[in-house]
């Protein structure tokens, strides 16, 4: 019986031991990566070279080597919206991508004052003041603009998803028109593309 008892106490002394051991972190289990993290980092790598030879084959005519537009014969890559566009869309509203959202963007949301100052909220990938317009795009493109399925694109970043929508569609906007690629590119290479441009991105 006594040994039972002091078994039992031993036994949640080093219970207690290694939660608190856990707990204050001294026990390192992350010390060596997990082979599945290997090969993750290694496939980034991976789509990031594939996406760059797509680019500069398909897309750099146009875009530029260095993806910066050629003088604004088509968008800069290096951000993800200049203010022109964005007020031209918030003008003129879009409906390029009717793919995935067939309602599209409706014009004349805002005044020409509101229009200005979300356009520098949005070029400015949403950090900085908030202002108070930016509400009546929240409504459709989330309040940290990172869009809602269905509803409206991530204008934050290059999302794999509105590349593949512009690969599929094409887009005609204020700087010109982009043809489409429908069936050009399989569904890893338009991964590769976005993940190369997003690596552009400022
Ligand atoms: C009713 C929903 C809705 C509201 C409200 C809305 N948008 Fe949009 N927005 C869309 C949709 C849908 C698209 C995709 C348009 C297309 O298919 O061409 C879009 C596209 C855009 C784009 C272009 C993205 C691209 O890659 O071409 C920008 C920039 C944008 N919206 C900014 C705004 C701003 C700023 C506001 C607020 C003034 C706003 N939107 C309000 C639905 C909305
Ligand atoms: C013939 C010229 C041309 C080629 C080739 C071209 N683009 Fe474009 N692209 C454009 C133009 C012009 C725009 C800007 C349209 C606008 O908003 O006025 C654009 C815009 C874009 C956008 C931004 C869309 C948005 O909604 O903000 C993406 C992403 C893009 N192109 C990706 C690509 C990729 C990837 C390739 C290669 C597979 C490519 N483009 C090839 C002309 C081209």
């Amino acid at each position: 019986m006594r040994y039972i008892i002091v078994g039992g106490i031993v036994l949640v002394v080093t219970l207690l031991v290694s939660k608190l051991f856990l707990a204050l972190n001294l026990v390192h289990f992350n010390k060596y990566p997990i082979a599945s993290k290997i090969e993750e980092d290694n496939s980034s790598k991976q789509l990031l070279t594939t996406g760059k030879s797509i680019y500069l084959v398909y897309c750099s005519s146009c875009h530029g080597k260095d993806g910066k537009g050629n003088n604004d014969k088509a968008q800069d890559h290096t951000q993800r919206m200049a203010v022109k566009s964005i007020i031209d869309i918030i003008n003129n509203g879009s409906n390029n991508f009717k793919s995935i959202y067939p309602q599209g963007m409706p014009a004349g949301l805002v005044t020409q004052t509101e229009a200005k100052e979300v356009a520098q909220y949005v070029a400015n990938s949403l950090k900085g003041d908030k202002p108070k317009a930016w509400e009546k795009c929240a409504t459709c493109h989330n309040e940290d603009g990172k869009g809602i399925p269905f509803i409206a694109p991530n204008i934050t970043t290059y999302s794999d998803e509105l590349v593949a929508t512009v690969l599929k569609n094409g887009k005609k906007g204020v700087i010109g028109t982009m043809p489409s690629f429908e069936g050009r590119f399989s569904e890893v290479q338009i991964q590769a593309v976005a993940t190369y441009i997003r690596s552009l991105e400022k």
